[in-house]
């Protein structure tokens, strides 16, 4: 196997996965349920079909392809990453690793080399949480996480739940309890992912093997306030919904700073309502987003929101909600899979690191339960979740290749 081969097939289906976006020459937006996931998922489904896979699409929008091994109920190696997108995203998350896990199939084919296990390569639904503020929908569904009761909870920004987005894409959310595979079914998850950060461009390495991943909790906040005149209304005598949230906002990046041991915390999403110059808010929602290593650094940094909010809504005489949207603790990976990685780099020569993902993927939710290990290729720049994310091909082709030889070892496995 060369990369010089695999080179080719991975970059013709990058490219022509581009144009499934919603927003051409801004980046790429596929957002879980549109047109353009519908797009992608029937582009991968037929990638799949010629790669000599069965195809499934599951009841949570999941798209899957099985290369059979000779023992078939054996538990399976699964592979994969998600097909969507975050809001004028890059061309390369989520969707890199899912051609990557196609390209293994296709290899493994080709080498015609004995394999006993199943291998599944997997396109996810909603990875990011982009449109529902939620996050891992596909993978958590193949668990058996998710059911009727959250797609009805969980709603856009429109209004929309999950529920009616999924009816509205031919999906039938009160089937979204067939998509959980059996307990013991799946053996082993391995993920191919850019590393959306600087590290491994600035140090000029080919490899990240990633030996963790951080936990993630993510909150819908809603303040509540009065509206009234702007002009007419004494600053002791209103109740300003902004003035009460933008207190706490202010003290959230300084709570993740004190930690000082990479733990982060972001409120990207902030909107006041009835949003007018001269109208004191009635209403801030804002969105909060935590990540840590450690998971008591999350819930600490949660436990003081909550209490600002408590003080500075008492102190306004309002009301809040804190609506948690996900929670999700950290991960270690597979040291095994990890050595196997290894000794595959040393024999190709390719350079590799060690490295944490602060990242969130469906290895996160999928590593919780079943061995399973990622690696990161570099990013231009480290930049990611922006137009100008970039990954080289024969970058790529190289994870394809190392995972390959992963596979191909846990394949034969007893
Ligand atoms: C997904 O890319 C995330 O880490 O939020
Ligand atoms: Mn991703
Ligand atoms: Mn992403």
């Amino acid at each position: 196997m060369q990369v010089e081969e695999i080179l080719g097939r991975v970059a013709r289906d990058l490219e022509h996965l581009k144009q499934f976006t919603a927003t051409p020459g801004e980046g790429c937006t596929r957002l879980p349920f549109t047109k353009e996931a519908r797009q992608a998922v029937d582009f991968l489904g037929g990638l799949m079909r010629e790669a000599g896979m069965e195809v499934v699409e599951d009841a949570a929008g999941n798209i899957i392809g099985t290369l059979k091994g000779t023992n078939p109920e054996l538990p399976c190696v699964m592979m994969g990453s998600h097909y969507d997108s975050v809001i004028n995203g890059g061309d390369y998350d989520g969707i890199a690793g899912v051609i990557c896990a196609i390209e293994v199939a296709r290899l493994l084919k080709e080498t015609g080399a004995p394999m006993k296990r199943n291998f599944v390569a997997v396109g996810f639904c909603d990875e990011e949480g982009m449109r529902f503020g939620t996050g891992y929908f596909g993978s958590g569904a193949m668990l058996g996480n998710r059911d009727p009761d959250y797609c009805r909870k969980f709603k856009d920004t429109d209004g929309i739940s999950i529920y009616d987005a999924m009816k509205e894409h031919g999906l039938d959310p009160e089937k979204i309890q067939d998509a959980a595979w059996k307990k013991g079914s799946i053996g082993y998850f391995l993920e191919a992912h850019i590393e959306q950060g600087p590290v491994l461009d600035a140090e000029n390495i080919e490899i990240g093997l990633v030996d963790c991943i951080v936990g993630i909790q993510r909150y819908m906040v809603t303040v509540h306030g009065r509206s009234d005149h702007a002009g007419t209304t004494p600053m002791d005598m209103r109740m300003d919904a902004t003035d009460a949230a933008s207190k706490v906002i202010s003290k959230i990046a300084d709570w993740a700073r004190e930690k000082a041991d990479g733990t982060v915390a972001t409120v990207g999403y902030v909107k006041t309502t009835p949003g007018g110059m001269n109208i004191v808010a009635e209403k801030v929602e804002f969105t909060v987003d935590i990540r840590s290593k450690n998971n008591d650094n999350i819930n600490d940094i949660a436990r003081r929101i909550r209490a600002a909010l408590d003080r500075e809504t008492a102190a306004m005489g309002g009301s809040y909600e804190m609506d948690t949207k996900l929670v999700i603790t950290p991960v270690n990976l597979s040291e095994e899979m990890l050595k196997i990685m290894e000794e595959s780099c040393k024999a190709h020569a390719y350079s590799y690191k060690y490295l944490p993902s602060g990242a969130g993927h469906d290895s996160l939710e999928i590593g919780q339960v079943i061995p399973t290990v990622m690696v990161f290729v570099p990013s231009k720049d480290g930049r990611s979740h922006c137009p100008v994310e970039f990954t080289k091909y024969s970058d790529l082709s190289k994870a394809a290749l190392i995972m390959t030889e992963l596979a191909q070892n846990l394949l034969n496995r007893d």
